[in-house]
């Protein structure tokens, strides 16, 4: 694998990218992280929207009990709350696997940021639904509103990494890559702060809480207009060069910007300009079969890791601080798959230590406090590897044709199993008690091993780099595993040109 290339590119394009010392270039402009800023507002709504509902538990319950006793003379039976309650929680994620699966569809119609600007128009819905709930004494409100705003975090989790990934420069793709990540336990934090009984944590104010999402709605739609359409979407997609180059211009900060104009372009032949390819063509394909089932299966890992379950035993400031230590340190030196493996390996040992103190603490008080190291050393191995990469690598793994497709479809998997473990992880502790964590101990294993023999690096390889060594492995049955940047004249798994797309 090629864990040590700090080279944009191959080929041509090597000496061009490197300055005199040989070193990439790594040039960041204040419009470019202007525009990744606004991107990332997208992703502190996702993270704000999974961490506000936990906080006003009580007051909704309260609310739903005296809608109930307004309405029909008598309040829901506890059953009855619990129920409303839970499928007001868990309707969020059911809109987010809705969402995600739209994200192809929206941004081959819309182009990026004209979808980022559109999927505001949601949050603002959602918002008003469930502030306005209290007035007008309706629990139906609170649940449809969450179910908006879910489709709406959908959206979010496959359009900023997509964004951020394409207009980002090749070598600096995962450190921005990790913004994402960073903005979701940012919004957490941030949900969790306002969720406090004093701020809107309240009985009174708790619709307030909920509808604060509609701020970061208006402040992104207004931030939108100033940012470019992603260039590779302009060039590759619509075709436009003169528009993507001026807005490589702006973005990159220097007039000559041939470099990654060049490298689209070889990009969308070598793809024989492939345009847009759907859902069903990502299995159909062998060139896109192999790095869908890595996108997926990272995906996988990310939820079935248990994050969720534990994350509500920490903090969003833990989590936080953490996040930028660890980016800091590690981002741009080691490589995604070295990162995926230690976080993984890392979880595993501390779900491990959980179960261990867990089940003898009766017998040795003292082991409470390995269990809360063995927490905050799980959600820190998390917050190196397996929270950031799987959302921004599936950019990675695909050309600009298959892109759209497999952000849909990884991004569907994320929310189907971040849904599941939430449905199911109550009744599988009430099972397994202090072992449950042994399962995702076991899980964590598997995946570990998965990323072990399956995931390439991806880190300082242009897209076109990547897609062609999936092609190269796709046409060549003797090779089982991704071999790493042989550069192959034509792809032979990819889909048959289609011009009048
Ligand atoms: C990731 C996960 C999300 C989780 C969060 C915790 O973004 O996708 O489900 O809540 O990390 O930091």
């Amino acid at each position: 694998y090629d864990s040590g290339s700090q080279s944009g590119a191959r080929g041509p394009l090597r000496g061009s990218q490197d300055n005199l010392e040989g070193e990439p270039k790594k040039k960041i402009t204040c419009y470019l992280l202007y525009c990744i800023s606004t991107a990332v507002i997208g992703s502190l709504q996702f993270g704000y929207n999974t961490g506000v509902i936990n906080a006003p538990e009580q007051k909704l319950r309260r609310f739903f009990h005296n809608v109930s006793l307004d309405r029909y003379g008598e309040p829901f039976s506890p059953g009855a709350n619990t129920m409303v309650w839970s499928v007001a929680v868990a309707i969020f994620s059911v809109g987010g696997m809705i969402g995600s699966f739209s994200v192809g569809a929206l941004v081959n119609k819309f182009g990026r940021r004209k979808s980022m600007l559109l999927s505001n128009v949601l949050a603002l819905l959602g918002a008003g639904l469930m502030g306005l709930s209290t007035v007008s004494r309706s629990f139906e409100m609170v649940i449809i509103g969450r179910l908006i705003i879910g489709c709406f975090c959908g959206l979010c989790t496959g359009l900023t990494p997509m964004y951020v990934g394409e207009i980002s420069p090749t070598a600096l793709r995962g450190a921005f890559g990790t913004l994402h990540q960073l903005g979701v336990v940012i919004g957490i934090l941030v949900a969790q702060i306002f969720g406090l009984e004093f701020l809107l944590g309240s009985d009174t104010l708790w619709p307030l809480l909920l509808a604060l999402t509609a701020f970061p709605a208006i402040v992104q739609s207004i931030m939108l207009p100033f940012c470019p359409e992603s260039p590779r979407y302009l060039l590759i997609v619509l075709n436009q060069e003169e528009e993507a180059q001026k807005a490589l211009v702006r973005l990159r900060g220097c007039e000559d910007v041939s470099d990654d104009i060049q490298e689209m372009k070889e990009e969308g032949m070598r793809m024989a300009m492939e345009k847009k390819v759907t859902i069903p063509e990502l299995f159909r394909y062998p060139a896109y079969r192999q790095p869908i089932i890595i996108a997926i299966v990272l995906q996988l890992s990310q939820q079935l890791s248990g994050i969720n379950a534990v994350f509500y035993y920490s903090t969003g400031i833990f989590a936080t601080a953490v996040h930028q230590i660890t980016m800091h340190i590690s981002f741009e030196r080691a490589g995604r798959r070295t990162l995926h493996l230690i976080g993984l390996a890392g979880m595993a040992v501390c779900a491990l230590l959980m179960t261990i103190s867990l089940s003898l603490v009766k017998v040795n008080k003292s082991l409470s406090y390995m269990a809360i190291v063995a927490v905050f050393g799980f959600v820190a191995s998390f917050e190196m590897g397996p929270g950031p990469i799987p959302w921004f690598i599936v950019a990675e793994l695909f050309s600009q044709g298959p892109r759209p497709a497999a952000i849909a479809v990884s991004g569907f998997s994320n929310w189907t199993a971040n849904f599941l473990v939430g449905l199911g992880f109550p009744k599988l502790e009430e099972l397994c008690g202090p072992y449950v964590f042994i399962i995702f101990m076991i899980l964590l294993i598997i995946f570990f091993i998965f990323t072990f023999l399956r995931v390439p690096e991806t880190k300082g390889r242009t897209f076109d780099d990547i897609a062609q060594a999936f092609a190269a492995s796709a046409s060549s049955p003797s090779h089982s595993s991704v071999p790493e940047g042989v550069p192959v004249p034509e792809s032979k798994g990819a889909p048959p040109t289609s011009p009048t797309e």
